[in-house]
């Protein structure tokens, strides 16, 4: 069975192995050393497992103003998300382009992998935050950690090492090559990819299930890096998916992988980003509901669905599927939109994130027209202050 090409033609894979690895090890010592964080880490095998494809590394100089000015590298592939690798000045300055560098966790010294200098560059981040995220407000969580890191990057090919090891769960950690095989090996032809930071509640699981209407399969796929401190956490978040799945969901048509990359929050852009990394991962559709990846009011509620005309079919290679908001409709008696629903504001469910967290945190289930009961159940003893969580 042949499965969907990855974005570019080729799946990329930079983890060293075998002797090639010992080499660089070994050369990785003398090298002068980056120190990188969680975030870069993530990124950093990200781009080693090919989720990242076609990227071989972190962005170059021309890639990157391509990619902020046009959301395509330089040679015309759609790339929305400038993937780049930050640098204090004083280290940029005692680095040349043409050398091998050492990536080395900033938290535990250990060494993640190589890179070779193909371009060293200043930005202007306010330029990046308006293009990337549509604002430069501080209060943008996306923009406040861009605004936070150093100026100048570093660009070009990297070689993974180590690869960072997951605290927990790791039995739902695959690499794009991995959940390829896992696909065909189930004869799927066809699989939508759901990319979410949040508990599944009701009218995640109704997209989820309009779209398994169509599809063969649903690829579960969570993010689990780094979020927002008010996002429920990836733990909690992962009970949450394996008691919804065990309940409500066909064990032979439903795959749960964690995506394990940092959130940006950059709503539309963020889509496109979330859309080739899926089609990496071997999907062939994926899920765009409302406000995707978005945060507060920064971005119109269908926005991320929109952008995905300045492209296309071919170019995306993926199917994106458009779902309106969703919601419980007390007179309809079911889960819709207004697609499908004629009644009034009035008699649908609907709660503010704000309102569903005060409920979780008293104990209180939502109304299981919001969120099923057992997925409740999870959320309230994850967020009860005795749970030691993260
Ligand atoms: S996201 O930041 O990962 O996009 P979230 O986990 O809430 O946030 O959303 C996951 C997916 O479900 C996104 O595609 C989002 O647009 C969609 N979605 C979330 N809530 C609804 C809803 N009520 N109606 C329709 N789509 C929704």
């Amino acid at each position: 069975m042949t499965s969907i090409l990855p974005h570019g033609g080729t799946l990329v894979g930079r983890v060293a192995e075998g002797a090639e690895r010992e080499r660089l090890l070994q050369a990785s010592v003398h090298n002068k050393t980056i120190a990188i964080n969680t975030w870069t880490i993530s990124d950093l095998d990200l781009i080693a497992v090919g989720a990242f494809s076609p990227l071989t590394g972190f962005l170059n100089e021309q890639d990157y103003h391509s990619v902020v000015q046009n959301m395509r590298l330089a040679n015309g592939t759609v790339w929305s998300i400038p993937i780049t690798l930050a640098v204090e000045e004083e280290v940029a300055a005692g680095l040349s382009v043409g050398e091998q560098v050492t990536l080395v966790g900033q938290e535990d010294g250990l060494i993640y992998g190589v890179l070779d200098v193909e371009s060293l560059y200043n930005v202007d981040q306010l330029v990046e935050a308006q293009h990337v995220f549509k604002t430069t407000d501080p209060e943008h969580p996306g923009v406040s950690k861009l605004l936070a890191r150093p100026s100048t990057y570093v660009g070009g090919p990297i070689t993974v090492l180590n690869r960072p090891q997951p605290a927990k769960f790791g039995e739902f950690y695959f690499d794009p090559a991995e959940t390829r095989k896992i696909f065909a090996d189930k004869g799927w032809r066809t699989v939508v990819g759901f990319q979410t930071r949040n508990p599944v509640h009701r009218a995640h699981e109704y997209i989820q299930k309009c779209a398994m209407e169509v599809v063969d399969a649903l690829f579960l796929n969570p993010l689990v890096g780094e979020t927002k401190s008010d996002d429920v956490p990836a733990n909690v978040r992962m009970k949450s998916y394996l008691v919804l799945l065990e309940n409500y969901y066909p064990e032979d048509r439903t795959f749960l992988g964690v995506f394990p990359a940092a959130m940006r929050y950059a709503g539309p852009r963020e889509a496109i980003f979330h859309a080739m990394v899926r089609k990496n991962y071997g999907c062939t559709h994926f899920i765009v509901g409302r406000d995707h990846a978005g945060v507060g009011d920064y971005y119109g509620t269908y926005e991320a669905q929109e952008i995905f005309t300045n492209f296309t079919a071919d170019e995306l290679g993926i199917t994106p599927l458009f779902f309106e908001h969703s919601f419980f409709c007390k007179k309809c008696g079911n889960m819709a939109s207004n697609k499908t629903c004629p009644h009034p504001g009035e008699d649908h469910l609907t709660l503010s994130g704000t309102k569903v967290r005060g409920l979780l945190r008293e104990g209180t289930c939502p109304p299981p027209e919001f969120t099923r009961p057992e997925v409740a159940q999870v959320l309230i003893e994850g967020m009860s202050p005795e749970a030691s969580v993260r």
